[in-house]
This record gives C-alpha cells, sequence and structure tokens, in this order.
C-alpha cells in the first residue's frame, strides 16, 4: 500500500493515450479516478478499470465548457468524497503558422486554446476550493518538452550519449507550424507558478509533466497513423511517463514544487534531480511541512 491509497483523482482526456494511462497507473495505486472526454470511449476505459476493481466514474464532455467542468468536478466531488489530484492532461495539436489567414486562425485558436488552456484554468478553478477545504493536493498539468526543450530557458541539459539532438540545446520550442499549440502550453507556466505559490499555504502542489514524443493517437496523426517504424522505435511510452506521475504524488505534501519536469526522446523517463528555481525563491514555496 503506498501513499495514494484511498486518494480521490480527476484525469482529463481519459479516454486514451497518455490521459488513459495515468488512469490506469492512479487505479493501479488505489487512487479513486473520475475521468471525462469528449470521446465516448471513456465510459469503455471506466469499465475496463472497474473490472479490475478500481473505483471510477466517467463523465463525457469538453473540458473547454465551464458548465461541464462544473457538473463534473460536483459531481465527482459528491461521488468521491473530495479531490486531492487534478491531472490536467486533455489536449490537441493541429499545425498553425505565423502567416495563416486570419479567419482560419479563429477557429484554430479557439480548437487549441480552449481545450489546451481554458480547460486546465477551468478545472482548477472549480477544484482548488475542493482541495483546499481538504487540506492539500496535487495539481499537475500536462504540457510539452517544447517549454523546456533541452533545459532551456531554464537550464542546460546535460548531455547524454542517447540524445538526439546533436549540439544541443534547441532553440526552445516547437517547429514553425506550432505557435498556437506552443502559445497555448505555454500559458500553462501563469497557472504552474501562480498557482503553486498561492497554494503552496494550503499544502497543494502544482507541477507540469513536459514530455516529447510519447506513442499516442495524436503522435500517430502527425504521420497519418502510418509512422516509419524507426520513428516509433525512439518515441517514449504512456506507461513509463504515467510511472513517472506516480513518483511524483508519491513524493507527497514536501516533494518538489512549481517545476516543469522535462521528459525528452533520448533520456530516461524519470523525474530528474529538482532544478533549481531562477525566478522562484523556495521561501515563495512553503507549504505546510516544508
Ligand atoms: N504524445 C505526445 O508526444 C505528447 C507530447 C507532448 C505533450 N503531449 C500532451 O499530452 C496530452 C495527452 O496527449 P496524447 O498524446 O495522449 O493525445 P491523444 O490525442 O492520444 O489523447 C488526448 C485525449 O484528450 C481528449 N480530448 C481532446 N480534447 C478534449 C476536450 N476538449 N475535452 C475533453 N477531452 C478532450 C481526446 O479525445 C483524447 O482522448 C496532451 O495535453 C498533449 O498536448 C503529448
Amino acid at each position: 500500500m503506498t501513499i495514494l491509497q484511498g486518494k480521490k483523482a480527476i484525469v482529463t482526456g481519459a479516454a486514451m493515450g497518455l490521459g488513459k494511462a495515468y488512469a490506469e497507473a492512479l487505479a493501479s495505486e488505489g487512487v479513486a479516478v473520475a475521468i471525462c472526454d469528449v470521446r465516448d470511449e471513456v465510459h469503455e476505459v471506466a469499465m475496463m478499470l472497474t473490472r479490475r476493481g478500481a473505483t471510477v466514474r466517467a463523465w463525457q464532455g469538453d473540458v473547454g465548457d465551464a458548465a461541464f467542468v462544473r457538473r463534473m468536478v460536483d459531481e465527482a466531488d459528491a461521488a468521491f468524497d473530495g479531490v486531492d489530484i487534478l491531472v490536467n492532461n486533455a489536449g490537441v495539436w493541429r499545425g498553425s503558422r505565423a502567416d495563416d489567414d486570419l479567419d482560419k486562425s479563429i477557429d484554430d485558436y479557439h480548437f487549441r486554446v480552449d481545450t489546451n488552456l481554458k480547460g486546465p484554468f477551468l478545472f482548477g478553478r472549480a477544484v482548488i476550493p475542493i482541495m483546499i477545504e481538504g487540506g492539500g493536493g496535487d495539481i499537475v498539468n500536462i504540457a510539452t518538452d517544447h517549454m523546456v526543450t533541452c533545459g532551456t530557458p531554464y537550464f542546460r541539459c546535460p548531455k547524454l550519449p542517447t540524445c538526439p539532438w546533436g549540439d544541443a540545446p534547441r532553440p526552445t520550442g516547437g517547429g514553425d507550424g506550432m505557435d498556437l499549440y506552443d502559445a497555448s502550453k505555454w500559458g500553462l507556466n501563469g497557472f504552474l507558478y501562480g498557482w503553486a505559490k498561492s497554494l503552496a499555504p494550503h499544502g497543494i502542489r502544482v507541477n507540469a509533466l513536459c514530455m516529447g514524443a510519447t506513442d499516442s493517437h495524436m503522435l500517430r496523426s502527425f504521420h497519418r497513423f502510418d509512422p516509419p517504424q524507426e520513428e516509433v522505435d525512439s518515441w517514449m511510452k504512456a506507461e513509463d511517463n504515467a510511472a513517472a506521475l506516480i513518483v511524483l504524488l508519491q513524493e507527497g505534501p514536501t516533494g518538489r514544487n512549481a517545476q516543469n519536469h522535462n521528459f525528452c526522446v533520448g533520456r530516461p523517463v524519470a523525474l530528474e534531480e529538482p532544478a533549481e528555481h531562477l525566478y522562484i525563491i523556495a521561501e515563495q514555496l512553503r507549504g505546510p511541512g516544508r
């Protein structure tokens, strides 16, 4: 039995990919999981976990819809009597470029920002009062390695022989077809630092997982669902990422806080030594017991 046994979690975007792996890993630790997705397969995930003996509830809905978020969080709180862990995972990708037409871009903007940024914002606002009342918790936002490419802009990654990036560091960010995706994910830094500082006194930690290429529906869609095998072989596995999430959560309230955890291709999928904060001093992250 681990310290996660009996906790209650919300995982968004859990019908497949990383979200499904997070829900499975949490359920294996004895955590009751409330999962949601726009896809109705989220109910199949709930049935699969229930058959394994887990306590699970599923909702079909859009994380960018405030009425849905309110209803799901209220119902999950009522069903489980609290929320200890929030994993803001639901995310979408679609190419966008700086010279795109404005009319196309407005649709692109809502598609990405409503899911990738507004979703975590709404879930945060709905869940944080519940966590404060419960005496603490963990919020984990799922970002991207574009925010921490080769450690930039926070530190310079120690180079490993397995790193495929040649003369790192690469410039921070994704490619030139990623401006809106990157902006929506970078916006999560506002919540990471703002929430971590203001919620530390309540025993709530806020971290982000920033992974590179991890095998999923989203990544396979980049390759029109026919990726070259050597490419697939280089990708990380959602299960390994979920295992790292569990390690982070098992650290408990005195564990690392306000960190963008970098999992990039060519490095082990594991939490590294806590990076020294350049912009937040430890005193600002003091919480109960720290
Ligand atoms: N796979 C990667 O290489 C990779 C790399 C960096 C970051 N990420 C991030 O990881 C997270 C999970 O990605 P994935 O690769 O598992 O993608 P995926 O497409 O395989 O799964 C995403 C899930 O989120 C759901 N979803 C999308 N929009 C939603 C909405 N508005 N409301 C509710 N559910 C919604 C989808 O239906 C899907 O089930 C995303 O935030 C993504 O940006 C993934």
